[in-house]
Formats: C-alpha cells, sequence, structure tokens
C-alpha cells in the first residue's frame, strides 16, 4: 500500500461520516475475544472464547433488529467475525471478511452494526482470520419470525441449537504454521457436538431435555473446517422445516447430510418411551470415520440411551448419490410467506434471463513444492487494505486488477496467478455460477450478501443442455452448497445487493490457501437507497490499522502470507 492510499484515507476523513439508522429495535453485546485452555478431546489446546465461553454464545434476534456487537480482541493477533448467512443488506462494510473490513488488532474493539432483515430463519458466526476457526468464537445466531410474519408450523416446546463438526487437537498457531509452510492440516482428529466429543456409554450430561408429547426444534448447523457430517436422533425421525433462512417443505428424514457451513431446522416430536436417547453427528465420505453422539433425555424418563446407534448413510458412491438425492428432495414451500430468500428479490427465478454465466473450477496445485488453491487459476491474496475500501475510495487500479479471473477456467495446467481476486459485476444481473469440482473430494462453497437458487447439482460435466435439468420451479434458495467428487452444482441469483462479496470455499484450508474471491457489485448510482455509505467508525478502524501497519510494517501484520 503506497502513501497515496494512506493520504486520500486521511482526506475522505471530513466527507464520508454519515450514519444510518433504522427505527428498529436494538441488541446490543460486548464480546470479550481471549484465549482459554479447553481439552474437548482429551488433549489441552489453546482456544478462543467469547466471554469465557466455547462454543460461543447464542444471539437470538427477530427480523429487522438492530445487532450492535462490541467486540474487544484481547489475542495478540488480529481478529475478525462473520455472520455467515446474515445478508447485510445494502452494508457489506460490516461482512466480516479481510475484503470488506479491516481486522479488530490486539488490544482495540470494533463495535458491528448490522440489521437483520426477514431472513427468518438459523445462521451461525465464525472468526474469518487465520485459521481461528480451528479455535471456537463460533455460535448461533437465529432470526425469529415477527409476529406480523406466520410461520408454516406451531411454535415448537423449545428450540435448541447444535452446533456440529471436526475438531483439530493441533491448535489453530500449529495449523497455520503447517498450512504457511505449504502442507496440509490433514484429517481431523475428532467430532464435536456443541464444543463436546461424546462416545457411547460415556456421556454423564444430556444436552437437551424434551417433554414426552411435546415437538422441539434443533437447529444444526455444521461449523467445522472441512468434514461433512450426518446427523440423526436415535430413535426419533426429524421433519425438515428451514433451510438457511427459508422454509421448505416438511418432509420426515431418518438422517440428514450437513456440509460445512450449512444449517437446517428439524421439528422432533418426544413421541417415543421416556428415556435417554443418543444425537449423532459422523463424518461423511472419510476413509476412517469419525463420529461423537451426545444425550437427549425425556423429563421424568427412565434409562439411559441404548448403545445401539442408527445406522449411517451409505458411503462410496452409492452414499454420493444417496446424498444427491436427498439435495433433490429439498424442497421450498412456495406458499409459506416467511423465510424470504432475499427480502427484494424474486420468488419467480425459473423465468428470469440468466445475464452472465461464470464457471468455476477449483484446483489444488503444489508451487515451488507449498501446497495451494485456486479457482479458476486464480489463487486469493489478501491486500494489507481491504478490496472494498481501495475502491470505496477510487483507489483500487493501486491495489488489485478487477477480473483477473475469466467467466471460464483456463486451460488445464495453466500457472496459478496470487492476487486479489476481484469480480466486476453488473449490479441487478442475474447470474448463474457453476461450480465445477475435477477433484475426488467433496467441495463446499458459499456467497455472502446473498441468498440463491441451487437449481442443479449432478455427477459429471457441466454444459449448457444440463440446463433442461434444473429445478426452475421449488429448490430452496440458501446460502451454502456443496459440489461432490466429479460433480457440478449450479445456483442462480440476482445481484441486487450492492456490496463487495465473499464467494469461498467453507473448507478452511481451502479458504486460508487462496479459495475465494470478491464480487464487486456497485450501484451506478452510488446512492443511499441502493448502498449505505461507510460508517465514521469503520473509517476510524481503518485509519488505525493503517498507521499502525505503517509502523510495524504490513508484513507483520499476520495476515495471509502471499507465498
Ligand atoms: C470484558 O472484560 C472487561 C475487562 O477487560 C470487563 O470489565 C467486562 O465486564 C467484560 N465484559 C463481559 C461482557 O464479560
Ligand atoms: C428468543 O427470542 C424470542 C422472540 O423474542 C423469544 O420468544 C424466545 O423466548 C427467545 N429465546 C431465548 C432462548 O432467549
Ligand atoms: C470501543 O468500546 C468503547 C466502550 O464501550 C466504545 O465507546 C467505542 O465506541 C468502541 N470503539 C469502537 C471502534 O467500536
Ligand atoms: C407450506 O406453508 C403453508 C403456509 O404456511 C402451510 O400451510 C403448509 O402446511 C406448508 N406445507 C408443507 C408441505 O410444509
Ligand atoms: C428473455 O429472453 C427471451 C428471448 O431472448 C425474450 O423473449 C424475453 O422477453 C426475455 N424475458 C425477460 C423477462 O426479459
Ligand atoms: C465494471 O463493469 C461496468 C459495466 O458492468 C463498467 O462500467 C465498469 O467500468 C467496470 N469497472 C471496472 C473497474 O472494471
Ligand atoms: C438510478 O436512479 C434513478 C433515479 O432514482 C432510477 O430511475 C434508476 O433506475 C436507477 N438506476 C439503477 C441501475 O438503479
Amino acid at each position: 500500500m503506497g502513501s497515496v492510499t494512506f493520504v486520500a484515507l486521511l482526506l475522505c476523513l471530513s466527507t464520508a461520516s454519515v450514519v444510518v439508522r433504522a427505527e428498529d429495535p436494538y441488541l446490543f453485546f460486548e464480546w470479550n475475544i481471549t484465549y482459554g485452555t479447553i481439552s474437548p478431546l482429551g488433549v489441552p489446546q489453546q482456544a478462543i472464547l467469547i466471554n469465557g465461553e466455547f462454543p460461543g454464545p447464542n444471539i437470538n434476534s427477530t427480523g429487522n433488529n438492530n445487532i450492535v456487537v462490541n467486540v474487544f480482541n484481547h489475542l495478540d493477533e488480529p481478529f475478525l467475525l462473520t455472520w455467515h448467512g446474515v445478508q447485510h443488506r445494502k452494508n457489506s462494510w460490516q461482512d466480516g471478511t479481510l475484503g470488506t473490513m479491516c481486522p479488530i488488532l490486539p488490544g482495540t474493539n470494533y463495535t458491528y452494526h448490522f440489521q437483520v432483515k426477514d431472513q427468518i430463519g438459523s445462521y451461525f458466526y465464525y472468526p474469518t482470520t487465520s485459521v481461528h476457526k480451528a479455535a471456537g468464537a463460533f455460535g448461533g445466531l437465529r432470526v425469529n419470525s415477527r409476529l406480523l410474519i406466520p410461520v408454516p408450523f406451531a411454535d415448537p416446546a423449545d428450540d435448541y441449537t447444535v452446533m456440529i463438526g471436526d475438531w483439530y487437537t493441533k491448535g489453530h498457531k500449529s495449523l497455520k504454521k503447517l498450512l504457511d509452510a505449504g502442507r496440509s492440516i490433514g484429517r481431523p482428529d475428532g467430532i464435536l457436538i456443541n464444543g463436546k466429543n461424546g462416545k457411547v456409554g460415556q456421556v454423564d450430561k444430556p444436552l437437551f431435555t424434551m417433554e414426552a408429547g411435546k415437538t422441539y426444534r434443533y437447529r444444526v448447523c455444521n461449523v467445522g473446517m472441512r468434514t461433512s457430517l450426518n446427523f440423526r436422533i436415535q430413535g426419533h425421525t426429524m421433519k425438515l422445516v428451514e433451510i438457511e433462512g427459508s422454509h421448505t417443505m416438511q418432509n420426515v428424514y431418518d438422517s440428514l447430510d450437513i456440509h460445512v457451513a450449512q444449517c437446517a431446522s428439524v421439528l422432533v416430536t418426544a413421541d417415543r418411551e421416556p428415556k435417554d436417547y443418543y444425537m449423532v453427528a459422523s463424518s461423511r465420505f472419510m476413509k476412517q470415520p469419525l463420529s461423537s453422539v451426545a444425550v437427549i433425555s425425556y423429563a421424568n424418563g427412565k434409562g439411559p440411551a441404548a448403545p445401539e446407534l442408527p445406522a449411517p448413510p451409505p458411503e462410496n458412491s452409492e452414499g454420493i448419490m444417496w446424498s444427491i438425492n436427498q439435495y433433490r428432495s429439498f424442497r421450498w414451500n412456495l406458499t409459506a410467506s416467511a423465510a424470504r430468500p432475499n427480502p427484494q428479490g424474486s420468488y419467480h427465478y425459473g423465468k428470469i434471463n440468466i445475464t452472465r454465466t461464470i464457471k468455476l473450477v477449483n484446483t489444488r496445485t503444489q508451487v515451488d513444492g507449498k501446497l495451494k488453491f485456486a479457482i479458476n487459476g486464480v489463487s486469493h491474496v489478501d491486500p494489507t487494505t481491504p478490496v472494498k475500501l481501495s475502491e470505496y475510495f477510487g483507489l483500487a487500479e493501486k491495489e488489485f486488477k478487477y477480473d483477473l479471473m475469466g467467466d471460464e477456467p483456463p486451460a488445464e495446467n495453466s500457472k496459478v496467478v496470487f492476487a486479489p481476486n476481484v469480480l466486476n459485476a453488473t449490479f441487478r444481473n442475474f447470474v448463474e455460477i457453476i461450480f465445477e469440482n475435477h477433484e475426488k473430494t467433496i467441495q463446499t462453497w458459499h456467497l455472502d450478501g446473498y441468498s440463491f437458487f441451487p437449481v442443479a447439482i449432478e455427477p459429471g460435466r457441466w454444459s449448457p443442455e444440463k440446463r433442461k435439468n434444473y429445478n426452475l420451479l421449488d429448490i430452496v434458495s440458501r446460502h451454502t452448497i456443496q459440489v461432490y467428487p466429479n460433480s457440478w452444482a449450479a445456483i442462480m441469483t440476482t445481484l441486487d445487493n450492492a456490496g463487495m462479496w465473499s464467494l469461498r470455499s467453507t473448507m478452511a484450508e481451502r479458504y486460508y490457501l487462496g479459495q475465494q474471491l470478491y464480487i464487486s457489485v456497485l450501484s451506478p448510482n452510488k446512492s443511499l437507497r441502493d448502498e449505505l455509505i461507510l460508517r465514521e467508525g469503520d473509517l476510524v478502524a481503518l485509519i488505525v490499522f493503517i498507521v499502525h501497519g505503517y509502523i510495524k510494517g504490513s508484513k507483520t501484520m499476520e495476515m495471509h502470507d502471499s507465498n
């Protein structure tokens, strides 16, 4: 970053100080981020706690609430949280990725300020900096319906958040060292359910309690690093009601595949013999499977959970077809008024003409003996100044090049480019994005700022003729989608949310080593109607960040190394 940038930022201080506030209720939080020691797999390790908790506290909000979270970074490294799946309409400033915000420096605090619109459903937050996700600092985020918006099922007796995910005993600093040295973090050491690993016969306390005859909502999110999981409850079926902010047709399942960074809500009725039951989260598509159990008790129930766990779904190619078929069975409830995919968007996505098709191929490569990941030949590197801020101050050309990556993958074996990967997109375009996975492992992708329609997932390679297989009627709108080995997935969305939005692999290792990009959606009008202006507080944070960078030298900022 040159001194030109620095001067320009100071000059802009006086102009960009408009604070926009809506007259909706506020929820205030103060979070202390600290290190702590935990041993979920029996090995003591350094974790990142929020107000002393692991996992972090749940945020329970209602549509249109303004959420204000003052985050105090007591770590010795920069830190940032993202609100996974929260659309931040017109407000990518609060998205919590290194392309939109400066990280919160050690010993400082930063106040997030965002509004959850009527995207009623289940979300979570987690850290995007370094490999912090491996240390915790994640937690649930609910958006409840405002009373005037009906929900297509009766109020459950209670509402439980279940965070499932793989876990590494190495600690995030060691994992980061491995990645910086160009090595893989390898396979995880176990699975956790709400921060604990449970083994059959060795769980002392129930995680949840149900009263006989009543129905409960379980919001299940995969908060892990890389592993797709299957979730099931002994003796009970699950009625699927919501996926990532969309109300689904209420089909009944014995088990659900939940891929990295996906969430789903199910209703479970306590209609069995009153005793304990195991809830199971087990790895998918992994040679030596891992799993964890937790106990659900019936109030006044008698007897421990039976040791026989419900069987997992098939593995290998049969398991992939099983999983694809399950994805296809998820249908959007077109008559439910609540849980909108996108408050301003269209329900009739099948009738909109595609204005742009972007085909993305993920690659895993070795460059000078070091492991790297790329999308269409570009391995993203975060510049010191967030790309959104460079763009906002008209300094984009100095910091990065738009459209380094094409809409089509380059020829195989092309040289990988290491640079900020920023796509210039046209406001309100209706885009189709194809994720084509030529690798032998499952991938999971997420787009910030939007909910999209994952119209198809199929084995093989994509071609325009495949469009005839798209579900253009009632696929469930969501924000995170899996792509099976040697398969593709197609998503569609209207780029009607102006801002700089991260599209990324949700797998921590791939994300850290370059498998991410930003989509810059600028409204030509540059009006407040289309995009909020940078807040004064954000500007101050930016200046503190840059001054700090000047003093320490930008290379010491603990950001991604470029090679
Ligand atoms: C955060 O830590 C400070 C001391 O550093 C303490 O005064 C404050 O009460 C803590 N806040 C919460 C919510 O724990
Ligand atoms: C969450 O918020 C809703 C709506 O305000 C309320 O009914 C519910 O009791 C809250 N749940 C918890 C666990 O605080
Ligand atoms: C830091 O916390 C203080 C005390 O709560 C608050 O007044 C200030 O606005 C916060 N600073 C930022 C940048 O959020
Ligand atoms: C869809 O939503 C409507 C309206 O809320 C509800 O009456 C209906 O039961 C739901 N259908 C299914 C299959 O979930
Ligand atoms: C979509 O494209 C077709 C053919 O180019 C055209 O006839 C139709 O009017 C377009 N529809 C919309 C909604 O723009
Ligand atoms: C981005 O694309 C728009 C047209 O969609 C064009 O007007 C604009 O100049 C482009 N911006 C850059 C920085 O390439
Ligand atoms: C820009 O603003 C004008 C007037 O408010 C409006 O008519 C036009 O549709 C806007 N353009 C876009 C691309 O939003």
